[in-house]
């Protein structure tokens, strides 16, 4: 047991799909995992162990934000025999050839977060995917015919800034996307020697204002799961 997760040891799986939501954790631990064992409940962050393709295969919530997927994550690596991180999130789209329901690998994390600054001392750090992870997503992806885009991301610490207009600068070096949880993941993944790597569906666009409906947002969720889940296998 850690502070924040009552799993006994082996009962997380080395490799961990992370959605922010609990809800979705359980959503698909039920609908993708065979015989889903729930290991926490603390905090209703939800975190369920099954098998996919005979291997085991841990998915649980994050919370949504840098300092609520931090306490997660770095329990998850340091605490139980984690080595391998894979978040499946949503996040809006800063570039205009970006759709909703599109999906996106998150090459590098820009941020506006002051968590790393505090851990190096006032320096830059960059936050990378693992690249063995990104390369099999990216081709599980072209295998399947799905449009994908990889590149860098702006990881942001307000989701309600009091200038909208803000995301504009990001956009402008190439962000192709904005979330708020892959700066923290991969920078405690390279803390831990541990690999990571972001898969996320573009569920409203900055540049549009289009939102996805809840129909088409089920569809690219279930399409980024199975790519998680190629990759974790
Ligand atoms: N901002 C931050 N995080 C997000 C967004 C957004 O617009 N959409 C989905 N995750």
């Amino acid at each position: 047991m850690s502070t924040h997760i009552n799993a006994k040891p082996g009962e997380i799986a080395p490799t961990v799909l992370l959605p922010g939501d609990p809800m979705r954790a359980k959503h698909f631990a039920e609908t993708l995992l065979e015989d889903p064992v729930c290991f926490n409940e603390v905090r209703g962050m939800l975190g369920f162990t099954g098998t996919y393709e005979g291997k085991p295969i841990s998915v649980m919530g994050t919370g949504m934000g840098i300092p609520s997927l931090s306490i997660y994550v770095s329990e998850l690596l340091n605490e139980y025999d984690v080595s391998t991180v894979i978040r499946v999130g949503t996040c809006g789209a800063l570039q205009p050839d970006l759709e909703v329901g599109d999906i996106v690998l998150a090459m590098a994390a820009s941020t506006d977060s002051h968590v790393n600054k505090i851990r190096f001392h006032g320096r830059d750090y960059a936050p990378t995917a693992s690249f063995p992870l990104l390369l099999k997503a990216y081709q599980e992806a072209i295998d399947r015919g799905l449009k994908i885009s990889v590149g860098g991301i702006f990881c942001s610490d307000t989701f309600y800034h009091d200038d909208p207009e803000s995301w504009r600068l990001w956009a402008a070096y190439g962000a192709l996307v904005v979330e708020m949880e892959t700066a923290g993941l991969y920078t405690l993944a390279a803390k831990y020697g541990a690999d990571a790597l972001s898969i996320l569906t573009v569920s409203d666009s900055l540049v549009t204002g289009k939102r996805a409906p809840a129909e088409e947002r089920e569809k690219s969720y279930t399409q980024m799961a199975e790519i998680a889940l190629a990759v974790a296998s």
